[in-house]
């Protein structure tokens, strides 16, 4: 059975591209640091599975390479990083650790495995790095210019596979991606944060006008075009990952308020509050994703009316899942205001 190692599995997208890799019947092993953001809640469908095993490291442990001898994993999905920013922008030092030292621990250790053993490395990134798209749809080529520390520590991280991809020849690609929903996302994030607002009778705050547009992908979609990417995918390219459907925040609130409403009866405290906006807040993201839309033929199949109604859906049938994250985390940010 071909192995694969996830790192970041305990996390949103790793936990969900797990489920997609075992029902591919790869053998995975998911390296996680365990933070805040990990949910064993996430991987309880799978983990007495003879196929999956868990290891708790950082990925900026030595001994990493030795995991990878051990193993001989046929590829290596990088998922492993700080991923909120506004996080990032009240402390940025554990996005330069995870994102960027952790990255190169990785990119070493991959690099001395690949000597004699042949595999893959994806590396997955974010369309963040690529800052403000007023107008049109970046595509692969388009200059990097982050606006937060988050994306900036990612931008940096794109930029050390690539070094390393032309430097030594590692067989590496990175991945953009839009901003994702689905299942088992933490509830500091906008989409289940709304969501968990609205079970509980709060009002919802969105920060500025609501005006920020973000392109949004089913995370089942995402990890559909990642699995693609490795099996398919041309060794030292980048692809972009997106739905190309944007929607700002106020739209998919109300989306959201609208399909609760259809489920169940919501209380009288939810309603839209707006709040103090997120410093360098970039107003729209939009990728251009037609390189693995062409080359590799894959297509996103959710669109967001059809994965907002499976998200609702999802956490309506697992609200236990809130209760697996410390309020403070829950609350963390948005919730304070
Ligand atoms: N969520 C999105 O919308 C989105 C969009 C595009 C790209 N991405 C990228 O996808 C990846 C996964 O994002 P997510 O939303 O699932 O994040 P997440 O925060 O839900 O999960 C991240 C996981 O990585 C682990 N981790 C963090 N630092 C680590 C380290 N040093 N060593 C080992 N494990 C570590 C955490 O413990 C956590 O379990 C990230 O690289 C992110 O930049 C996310």
């Amino acid at each position: 059975m071909k192995k694969i190692i996830v790192t970041g599995g305990l996390g949103f997208i790793g936990s969900n591209l797990i489920e997609l890799l075992l029902k591919k019947n790869f053998y995975i092993i998911n390296i996680d640091k365990v933070n805040y953001s990990s949910n064993f809640y996430n991987t309880k469908n799978f983990e007495k599975s003879k196929n999956y095993q868990f290891i708790k490291l950082d990925i900026n442990n030595k001994n990493l390479k030795n995991i990878f001898f051990k193993f001989k994993p046929v590829g290596i999905f990088n998922l492993a990083a700080e991923t909120h920013v506004d996080r990032s922008i009240d402390d940025p030092k554990n996005f330069i650790h995870s994102n960027i030292l952790g990255v190169y621990n990785l990119l070493e250790s991959f690099k001395i495995y690949t000597k004699s053993n042949k595999s893959k490395l994806i590396h997955i990134s974010t369309d963040e790095v690529f800052g403000d798209i007023l107008k049109g749809r970046s595509n692969e080529m388009h200059p990097y210019k982050p606006s937060s520390p988050y994306a900036a520590s990612k931008a940096a991280s794109d930029h050390l596979v690539s070094s390393y991809i032309r430097t030594y020849g590692i067989p590496a690609i990175v991945t953009n991606c839009s901003n994702n929903y689905g299942p088992k996302q933490h509830p500091e994030k906008l989409i289940p944060k709304i969501i968990y607002n609205i079970f509980n009778n709060k009002n919802l705050p969105i920060y500025g006008k609501g005006l920020n547009s973000r392109e949004w992908i089913y995370v089942q979609d995402h990890c559909e075009a990642l699995i693609e990417v490795f099996l398919k995918g041309k060794v030292g390219e980048f692809y972009n990952i997106g739905s190309n459907q944007n929607m700002n925040n106020l739209e998919v609130t109300n989306e959201i308020i609208m399909n609760s409403k259809k489920l169940f009866k919501i209380g009288n405290k939810v309603k839209v509050i707006f709040v103090k906006d997120r410093p360098g807040h970039d107003t729209r993201y939009a990728l251009n994703s037609n390189k693995i839309k062409n080359k590799l033929n894959w297509r996103p199949k959710i669109n967001f009316k059809k994965g907002i109604q499976l998200t609702i859906n999802w956490y309506l049938k697992n609200k236990s899942y809130y209760d697996s994250i410390s309020k403070k985390d829950i609350m963390n940010r948005l919730g304070k205001r």
